[in-house]
């Protein structure tokens, strides 16, 4: 199995939709998407490549501030073999070498398995924002300190 973690192109865009609508029931949407990549200098969207396939993504925003994850996911077919912590692990080095001194990010509270991978790679519970989802999920906002 061939894979690559890259910069997000706008021919991936479709795939990432299809992605983001089967992980969450919803996508973050072409528009947003498309101006992320083209007009906004503080997004970063990278792809996972698996065998030439889009099969995952994590998008940031790293401003000045700080920086946080937008979306976040792996094709069902891939979950459970290690990439999703290795986007993480791309993310995080790219914030590193940024030097922002925090990422910052929102988890359904009841998401054990991104919640789990979080904890790993050094996120910690910041605090909860009360139904942040459109079906009155709380949120976990928890962040990662990084040494800069
Ligand atoms: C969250 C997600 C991106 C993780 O990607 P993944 O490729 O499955 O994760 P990995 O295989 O790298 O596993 C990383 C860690 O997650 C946890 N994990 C993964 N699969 C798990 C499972 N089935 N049960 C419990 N924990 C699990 C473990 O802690 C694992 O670490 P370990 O391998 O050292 O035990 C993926 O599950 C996903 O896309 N979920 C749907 C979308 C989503 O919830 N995105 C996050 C939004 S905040």
């Amino acid at each position: 199995m061939r894979y690559l973690i890259r910069p997000l192109k706008e021919q991936d865009i479709p795939a990432i939709i299809e992605g983001e609508t089967k992980a969450f029931g919803r996508s973050l949407g072409f528009d947003l998407i498309y101006s992320d990549l083209h007009l906004n200098p503080y997004a970063h969207y990278l792809v996972l490549e698996i065998n030439k396939k889009v099969n995952g993504y994590i998008g940031l925003w790293i401003t000045p501030d700080g920086a946080d994850v937008i979306n976040f996911y792996v094709d069902k077919e891939y979950q459970g073999r290690g990439f999703g912590k290795k986007l993480l692990k791309f993310a995080i080095d790219l914030c590193t070498m940024s030097k922002v001194k925090q990422i910052s990010l929102e988890v359904r509270e009841n998401n054990e398995v991104a919640i789990a991978l979080y904890e790993k790679m050094g996120f910690k519970f910041s605090h909860k924002r009360e139904r942040y989802y459109s079906d009155n999920t709380d949120a976990l906002v928890m962040i990662k300190e990084l040494d800069v």
